[in-house]
């Protein structure tokens, strides 16, 4: 069966076409349009922008994919129907609901988390019970997973800020540009980790075991670099960075072992665009090796938002026995897992 996933529920249109043997999906293709450097000069995603990027993207990204897979229509369409941009969601829904009745295909509303966490079978194979870790501009979750035709539990989720947007609002504050993931990311490879005690939010003894909060930790690295400022010292900015990294990387890892501990999970998923993040990446790997648990890491592009995992979310979902959605199916911006 080829199931053809949508997604375009922030500032990426993404088609990808997978084939499903019954047990595993097979990637054919891969396409994906963004709008991330429309975004750039105003340091953010702005969801108009996204809207009207989706609608130019989204006919010819389709068409490219079939062209890629070598097919003309799939056998059924998944499509993201939440969380995300309510106007850039739209988009994409309206076209898988349009290609699915021209097509005579079924239509399968999936959730845009789930989708994160599926695509690491496309390199790993099948996920037995597993704890994610979903780390982007967008979302901070730990999600448990039974079994991917399953719903996804949320075990927790950040109060505040997501951790990709602190990476991002801090790199602006460091006159590092956007996204600042990334640079800040290569700024802090120069910098001492120890260097400035950041604090580490949500990690009381009354605290909710698995969420988190990053706004104070962005407020802290304010702070300190007005304080330098302000008593005329100079600001190593390696150094704030590496500091910061390590207070993100330190809460999101921990917090990720604890609920694979509690849930007895052997597997630990990591998704989306932050775990690009090399501390994270490398901090997760030392303790899930010193607790024994096995690390699941896609490929960067496969982290990142895009098609591919929403079709291989919707495999999993047609192979669980699911009903296709009606074409009247709406969008779900604040949907949760
Ligand atoms: O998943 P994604 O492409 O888009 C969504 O937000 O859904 O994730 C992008 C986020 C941005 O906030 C970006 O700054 C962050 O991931 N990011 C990173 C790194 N690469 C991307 N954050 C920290 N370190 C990185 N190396
Ligand atoms: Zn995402």
């Amino acid at each position: 069966m080829i199931v053809m996933g949508i997604e375009s529920s922030c500032d990426e249109t993404g088609v990808g076409i997978v084939e499903w043997d019954g047990a595993t999906a097979t990637l054919l293709a891969d396409e994906v349009a963004s709008s991330v450097d429309e975004h750039a000069r105003y340091g953010g995603v702005v969801p108009e922008v996204a809207s009207r990027a989706h609608l130019q993207a989204i006919v010819p990204t389709m068409r490219r994919a079939r062209e890629a897979a070598g097919i003309d229509r799939p056998d059924a369409i998944a499509v993201t129907i939440g969380p995300g941009l309510a106007g850039a969601l739209l988009v994409g829904v309206a076209a898988a609901k349009a290609y699915a009745l021209a097509w005579d295909v079924p239509l399968f509303a999936v959730n845009h988390l789930g989708g994160h966490v599926a695509v690491d079978t496309l390199e790993h194979g099948p996920m037995p019970p597993a704890v994610a870790l979903l780390v982007s501009g967008g979302h901070t979750h730990l999600l448990g997973v039974q079994d991917l035709s399953q719903p996804i539990v949320e075990l927790g989720t950040t109060v505040d800020d997501a951790a990709g947007e602190a990476f991002d609002k801090v790199a602006r504050l460091l006159d590092l540009g956007y996204p600042g993931g990334p640079a800040l990311d290569a700024a802090a490879r120069g910098g001492d980790p120890e260097a400035i005690a950041f604090p580490r939010g949500m990690t009381g003894p009354r605290d909710a075991p698995y969420d988190f909060s990053f706004s104070g930790l962005k407020t802290a690295v304010a702070r300190y670099v007005e304080g330098r400022v302000r008593s005329g010292q100079s600001v190593s900015v390696p150094d704030v960075a590496a500091s910061f990294q390590e207070a993100v990387a330190d809460v999101l890892t921990a917090k990720a072992i604890r609920a694979c501990r509690d849930r007895g999970v052997e597997t630990l998923v990591l998704g989306g665009g932050a775990t690009a993040n090399s501390r994270i990446r490398s901090l997760a790997a030392e303790r899930t090796e010193a607790a024994g648990i096995e690390l699941r890491v896609p490929k960067p592009r496969l982290c990142t938002d895009n098609g591919v995992m929403i079709a291989t979310l919707g495999a999993h979902v047609i192979g669980g026995g699911a009903q296709p959605s009606p074409l009247t199916v709406a969008t779900d911006p604040g949907m949760s897992v």
